[in-house]
Order: structure tokens, then sequence, then C-alpha cells
């Protein structure tokens, strides 16, 4: 018979509020062409990006997370000293250690709150949703901070074609807390690191570290290419394409609800095609509000899915109490979907 007291948590939990920060800097497809051989047409029709954000000196990971937070915080009415963990989803802040999240708990005023990265690429908002939820149905904290950061054109390689015009920098947050009723649905995720090499860094740090040149990558001018995110494109999108869509669909049975019933889809924003592809899949009803975020941030990773929510909430595209899909899949590869009440 074991002696430990049970803990004791809410029966259920829900997002509270959410907030997002866009950098100031505003970079149109032009700037993109100025380095690869491609066309505005082209970049808008094959992935539906128009525009994106790229971050400043000062618009750092830490700054752009406090910027999100705060908002979210002030979305949920909750002050930040009942914050009883920050989790930070990101793959693009450049120190190894310590996590940023806790440079972000203390610049926050939280009252020593626990804080800890993870990396789950552009899956992180839902892996970081399904570990707030669990904290708070067992007790461990009653309020969670969950932020998807990301500057991810410190980590493009510009004469990519390939990748050059995909990614822009922001940062997600949104505020779990306690729920008398079901508010976030049961997560379906899971990983395929059998297909790891179909979006890596081109370089690992160990290696850009030796610095054997006969073996990295150079620049148009001989210089040894900083490490950037590649992908095998076509394989990434049939694999979004076929297997997201299926992933959407048992989130959605898992939390009876069919798409009748959905006010509101937010997958990941990483192709327009791939986002109307899923919704013809899916076969979701014409009052289905769909989040095409990504024409004016791009692929903001971990955090494209909270940036997206804030938009269609502060557009009054959709409102409070709508009920919505959400599904984020990307490199590892790993992906999550799970339905929630929007706040
Ligand atoms: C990157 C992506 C937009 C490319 O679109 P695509 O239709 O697959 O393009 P392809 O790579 O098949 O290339 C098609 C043609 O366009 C050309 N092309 C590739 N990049 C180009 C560019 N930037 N501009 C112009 N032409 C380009 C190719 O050379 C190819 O030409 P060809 O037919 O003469 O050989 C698309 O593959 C994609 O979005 N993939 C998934 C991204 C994703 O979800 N990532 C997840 C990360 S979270």
């Amino acid at each position: 018979m074991s002696k430990i007291k049970p803990s004791k948590g809410a029966p259920y939990a829900r997002i509270l509020g959410v907030g997002g920060y866009r950098p100031t800097r505003v970079v149109p497809n032009e700037v993109i062409l100025e380095k690869i051989d491609s066309s505005d047409e082209w970049i808008r029709s094959r992935s539906g990006i128009e525009t994106r954000h790229w971050a400043g000196p000062e618009e750092t990971v830490a700054a752009m997370s406090v910027e999100a937070s705060g908002k979210a915080l002030a979305d949920a009415g909750i002050d930040a000293s009942r914050i009883g963990a920050v989790v930070v989803s990101t793959v693009s802040h450049f120190s190894q250690t310590p996590a940023i999240a806790t440079e972000i708990a203390d610049r926050l005023g939280t009252d020593r709150a626990a804080a800890f990265d993870i990396s789950a690429g552009c899956a992180g908002f839902g892996y970081g949703l399904t570990l707030a939820k669990g904290m708070i149905v067992e007790g461990s904290a009653e309020y969670v901070l969950v932020i998807g950061v990301e500057r991810l054109s410190d980590l493009t390689d510009l004469e990519d074609r390939a990748t050059a015009f995909l990614f822009g920098d922001g940062a997600g947050a949104v505020v779990v807390g306690p729920s008398q009723e079901p508010a976030i649905g049961p997560t379906v995720w899971g990983s395929e690191g059998d297909k790891a090499e179909t979006i890596k860094q081109t370089v690992s740090w160990d290696r850009f570290r030796i610095g054997d040149v006969s073996e990295l990558p150079l620049d148009s001018e001989g210089n040894v290419k900083f490490p950037a995110i590649t992908q095998e494109g076509q394989a990434v999108f049939r694999w979004a394409v076929f297997e997201m869509a299926k992933v959407a669909q048992q989130a959605l049975d898992a939390a009876g609800i069919s798409p009748d019933d959905l006010d509101v889809f937010i997958p990941h924003q990483a192709n327009v095609r791939i986002i109307d592809s899923m919704v013809k899949t899916l076969k979701l009803p014409e009052h289905v509000t769909v989040a095409r975020d990504i024409r004016t941030t791009g692929n903001t990773s971990a955090a494209s899915i909270p940036l997206a929510m804030e938009r269609l909430l502060a557009t009054g595209d959709a409102k409070s109490g709508d009920t919505a899909l959400v599904i984020g899949f990307g490199a590892g590869l790993v992906y999550a979907a799970t339905v929630v009440t929007l706040p």
C-alpha cells in the first residue's frame, strides 16, 4: 500500500488567453529574390507566402516571448505570479544551456515558476499544450504558460531556393488553466524518426566547430555557411498531405467531434497548399474558418499555431468559445493534434 498522498489537480484544463508578437520588419518576396532564382508569382502560388517578419537584433527569442506572454496573461486576466510553469518550444535559441524559459519566467515576474524548453519543431505548440494540460489536471501547476517562439531567419540559408522563402520569426503564447468542463481534447501525437533526414540542420554544431572546409557548405563567396534548416520539400509535402490529414481526423474522433461541430481549423502554417489539401481531405464544411496566416507570417514553426490563433481572434474571424482543431507537424518528424475551445 503506497504511503504517498494522491496529487490534486483541476478536473480539466483550458486555454484562457493567447498573445502574439510579430517582429516589426516585414520582408516581402522581393527581398528573398535578391539571393535566389525564383519569382514572386512562384513563391505565392507554390507556398502561399507573400511576406514574413524577420527579427532585428533587439527582438531576441526572450524579448519576443516576453511580449507575447504579456499579451496572453492580459488576455487571460491572470497575474504572472500565478503561473506555475513556463514551457518554451523553440529550435532557435542559440545557447545550449540554460533553457531560455527560466529567463522568460523571471522577466515576466513569475514566482519562481518551473521553467524548461522543449524541442519538437513545428509540433512544439501541441507538445507544450499537452504537457500543460497534464500539469494542471495532475496538480503540479494551476496555470501554465506555453510559448512557441522562433527566429528562423537565423537558421535560413538565403541562397537555398528550396527554403529561403519559407521561414519567418515570431512568438505566440497561451495561458492554460483549470476548467470545469473539457476544453482541450485528447492529443493524438507521435514521431517518425525513420524520416528524421527529411528536415534537418545542414551541419551539426560539432562538425561546424571542427571547421573542416572540405566537409562544410560554402556560400557564393567561398565562406563557410552558418548551419541552416534544410528539407526534402516534396517528401515532407507528401507526408503532410497524406499522413497529417489522418492524424487530424483521429484527433476529431478522439474528441468525439465531427467536422460539422467544428468552428475553426488552425493547422501548422507550412504551406497554403498543404492547408487546402487537408481541408479537402477532412471534408470541412464551408462554415469552418481556416487559418491561412502563412500568407503574411511564413512558417514560424512552434510559433505558427498560437500566432494564427491570436490573429483569428483579433480580426473577429473566430470568437471566444469556438471549437478549433489544431495540428502541428514538422522536423523529427513529429506531430500533435487536438481539439480545443478557443479562449
Ligand atoms: C518547399 C515547397 C514549397 C516546394 O514546392 P514544390 O512544389 O514541392 O516544388 P519542387 O521542389 O517539387 O520543385 C518544383 C519545380 O520548381 C523548381 N523550384 C524549386 N524551388 C524554386 C523556387 N524557389 N523558385 C522557383 N522554382 C523553384 C524546382 O527546380 C522544380 O523545377 P522542375 O520541375 O523544372 O524540376 C514544398 O515542397 C513544401 O512546402 N514542402 C513542405 C514544406 C513543409 O511542410 N515543411 C515542414 C516544415 S515544418
